[in-house]
């Protein structure tokens, strides 16, 4: 078969971790060639340098260096700045024959317009995931990429459903299974080795983590201040520790609210972590407050209660059949959660099928297999104007 050339790109922090097993299944065929991608979506070194290390990326192979700035100017740098890559063709001279994004966030829906337009079939790692909910960024990143990428591979059965009632014809569809689980049970056996715990004097299944991102959380005092009012309560109990986003470290500083974290002598503030630290830390928690898409996924799996500070959830398997549960920002709900963990009083829950650690190798066998390069690229000799 034809060489077929790959451009996978990634961009923020949880991209990280579902393309790190494709790459290394994509090894397996010495026919694709795939070229690495970083759009500086996140950039810091615990954002971004720790991850490629831990997770044997190798560097990336074009960086698009776009940075942090409005949705707008975000979506718009790597718009602009991928559709030149494509454009310039692999350092071969070829052309490229897919583009593959993985995850929700802006790189993966901006990579995915530059590729359409230039007619390079799109390949959506992660695809038919829905919150139904348009006020999250990260569900309109979904749609639109959905809509237009060409080769749909899901995670979960809703995710079939999704694109179904969407009309995607089943031709496209690949229910594949979930690489981050792939990542989690390649990695868990060296996290579980590390002094984590013993660094931050934490005994396993002794405290609690908490992580917070989303905007609808942090981005405002009259939300973020009572859901931290019930977490330093609770760590009166259990001891917490809190991996602060730098988003969320914005937030608390400027809400003047990290006085009152600083003062919970029971929850311990940390910088973002590592991915091995972070595994460490979740694995051997007692329970996970999060509104983290991909720590839900990665607490089903490893058994732990997770109490979800969102209304709603595009991952539904986590809730019907994993350990999470829907407590919104409403500080009641989440009380009320916490107190039944800590009763033990909480559901048991079950890893979904396919989530099984080998979803990197069906996606690289349908991406190996996926017919002969049909991209209308022209070759990088034969560009002159032609797509303006
Ligand atoms: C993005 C994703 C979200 C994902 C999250 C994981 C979108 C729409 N959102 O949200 O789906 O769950 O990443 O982390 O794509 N910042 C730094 N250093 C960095 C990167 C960002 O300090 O390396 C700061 C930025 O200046 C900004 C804030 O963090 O103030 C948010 O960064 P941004 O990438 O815009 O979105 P996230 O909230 O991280």
């Amino acid at each position: 078969m034809a060489d077929l050339n790959l451009a996978c790109v990634v961009g923020a922090r949880p991209n990280f971790m579902k393309m790190a097993p494709l790459l290394r299944a994509l090894e397996g065929y010495p026919h694709v060639r795939p070229l690495l991608i970083h759009t500086g979506q996140h950039y810091d070194e615990n954002l971004s340098d720790v991850f490629f290390e831990e997770l044997g990326i190798r560097r990336p192979d074009v960086s698009l260096e776009v940075g942090s700035g409005s949705h707008g100017v975000q979506t718009a740098r790597v718009l602009e700045r991928f559709e030149e890559v494509l454009r310039q063709g692999t350092p071969d001279g070829e052309r490229f024959d897919r583009v593959v994004v993985v995850g929700d966030v802006n790189s993966t829906m901006a990579a995915t317009l530059a590729g359409v337009k230039l007619g390079v079939p799109v390949a959506h790692v992660e695809a038919g995931l829905r919150s139904f909910d348009r006020s999250m960024p990260e569900e309109i990143n979904r749609i639109v990429t959905d809509s237009i990428c060409d080769i749909l591979l899901v995670s979960e059965p809703a995710g079939l459903q999704n694109l179904r009632r969407e009309g995607h014809p089943d031709g496209r569809l690949h229910l594949v299974g979930n690489v981050m689980i792939d990542t989690l049970k390649w990695l868990l056996p060296k996290a579980r080795a590390r002094d984590t715990l013993s660094r931050f004097a934490l005994e396993p299944g002794q405290y609690g983590l908490v992580t917070l991102h989303r905007p609808a959380n942090v981005d405002t005092p009259q939300t973020l201040s009572p859901l931290l009012d019930v977490l330093i309560d609770t760590s009166r109990e259990l001891r917490l520790v809190f991996p602060i986003h730098p988003r969320t470290r914005q937030r608390l500083q400027q809400f003047d609210l990290i006085g009152k974290l600083d003062a919970a002598e029971n929850l311990t503030e940390l910088p973002p972590l590592g991915y091995l630290d972070f595994l460490a830390l979740s694995s051997g928690a007692r329970l996970i407050v999060t509104d983290s898409g991909g720590l839900q996924e990665e607490s089903t799996v490893l058994g732990i209660p997770c109490l979800t500070a969102r209304p709603n959830t595009e991952r539904p398997v986590t809730v019907d059949e994993g350990t999470s549960t829907l407590v919104g920002n409403d500080p009641a709900k989440l009380r009320q959660a916490l107190r039944d963990v800590l009763d033990g009083r909480y559901k048991q829950g079950r890893p979904p099928a396919l989530w099984d650690g080998r979803a990197a190798g069906r996606i690289a066998e349908i991406l190996a297999n996926s017919g002969s390069p049909t991209s209308n690229l022209p070759t990088p000799t034969e560009k002159k104007g032609n797509h303006e």
